[in-house]
């Protein structure tokens, strides 16, 4: 515990404040808490963009930001957008066109993943979760593929954890079908491979946040460029437009706001790193092995981006109650990603795997725990007591 709070006070360059707990102001623990840069770390990169006066359309920031993001992809070649929908849906539109064909999608994920398939002019097809990863896996999308045509694929990264970069390389050099990683929610984790693209977002709750913002990742120079173009209108070098495009760009501003959080990187990541380990440990303490964090939370070590703390509740939990229990002692839970894709109305008309038991397993019993930067010992405490709590006495 101890950990943590030294980290939080060497955590960042221009501290702030951290909110007060729920004991000090009777306000409930927060589900998630943005840790976006305040106006003093901001303030020199807005006083480059007052020099440059360039405030969009492909600046400096834009530029630098860029190229930060393939690094951290791991990957030649990065193009920023103004959210990670936007960048999926340039993407389908060069990888696939405005087609109407089926993209499948796993049924456990944000409702942006399948929003973008449909402003693409694609079909989402929703498939089920491998019961180990929570992920799509190509498995499954190659038993649907023996009876549909599939387009394109967008594995997952549920909840941060990255998708396994070799066994997605297999898929799509076998079946020729090209592959999205959708990373919305895993900069920093998920990297990117020859064949395989990476999107991520930097919307105000991801771990890079830029206010509202999205990129790109990948090895094809050529498809880069065609997206970078899309996402200006289609506007090629003679000025004119020469592909189907949007207007999806960054601006200087959002690409200040992720520059500057870029600049406490490390010690942010340190510090979501300590603040789940107090929380894993917490919950294991007072709930033993009725609460199990997500896979990729699993084990002595853990992997992925850590924006959120979902846990799996026992079968058979009352989740409704314990969320109202929770509510109570004024924590503040969520179910995320529900309900799970196909039972959303706007896409339960879609095409999809008749059976999908793992992700209705799942909703049925995942729940969303406080997860911030600024959770304090004794909110975790309280947070994990309070859940034990409400499931030996529901
Ligand atoms: C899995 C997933 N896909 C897509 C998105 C959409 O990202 P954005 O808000 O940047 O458009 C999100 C946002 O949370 C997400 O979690």
């Amino acid at each position: 515990m101890v950990e943590i709070l030294e980290l939080t006070a060497a955590a960042t360059m221009h501290p702030r404040k951290a909110p007060a707990t729920a004991a000090e102001t009777d306000k409930p623990i927060a589900l998630l808490l943005p840790d976006v840069p305040n106006a003093d770390a901001l303030l020199p990169w807005l006083r480059k963009i007052d020099a440059s006066r360039h405030y969009t359309n492909f600046g400096p920031l834009e530029q630098e930001l860029a190229g930060r993001i393939a690094v951290l992809a791991n990957a030649p070649h990065a193009i920023t957008t103004c959210n990670a929908t936007a960048a999926i849906t340039l993407w389908l539109w060069e990888r696939v066109g405005a087609v109407g064909a089926r993209i499948a999608v796993p049924a456990t994920t944000f409702v942006g993943t399948a929003q973008a398939v449909l402003a693409s002019g694609n079909i989402p097809f929703i498939l089920d979760i491998d019961p180990a990863t929570w992920q799509l896996s190509p498995q499954a999308v190659l038993e649907a593929a023996r009876d549909h045509h599939i387009a394109a694929v967008l594995p997952v990264c549920a909840f941060g954890a990255a998708c396994k970069l070799p066994v997605w390389q297999t898929f799509t050099v076998e079946t020729e079908i090209p592959v999205l990683i959708d990373a919305a929610a895993a900069l920093g984790a998920q990297t990117c491979a020859p064949t395989i693209d990476v999107a991520y977002s930097l919307h105000t709750t991801k771990v890079l946040p830029a206010g509202e913002g999205g990129a790109i990742a990948s090895y094809d120079a050529a498809l880069v460029e065609r997206l970078h173009c899309r996402s200006n209108f289609g506007i090629g070098s003679s000025g004119e437009s020469v592909l189907p495009g949007s207007n999806a760009k960054l601006s200087e501003y959002h690409a200040a706001i992720a520059l500057a959080t870029l600049e406490t990187w490390q010690s942010r990541q340190s510090r979501r790193r300590a603040v789940m380990r107090a929380c894993l440990d917490a919950l294991h303490d007072k709930c033993g092995d009725a609460v199990l964090p997500a896979p990729h939370l699993s084990g002595s070590d853990f992997t992925g981006a850590l924006p959120q703390l979902p846990v799996l509740l026992p079968a058979g939990v009352d989740l409704p109650r314990v969320i109202e229990r929770m509510s109570a002692a004024k924590v503040q839970t969520r179910r995320w990603y529900y309900p799970p894709l196909h039972r959303h109305k706007v896409f339960a008309r879609h095409p999809r795997a008749e059976e999908l038991p793992i992700a209705e397993a799942l909703a049925a019993r995942l729940l969303g725990l406080p997860f911030h930067p600024f959770l304090r010992p004794q909110d975790i405490d309280h947070i994990a007591i309070t859940l034990a709590a409400a499931l030996t006495n529901p």
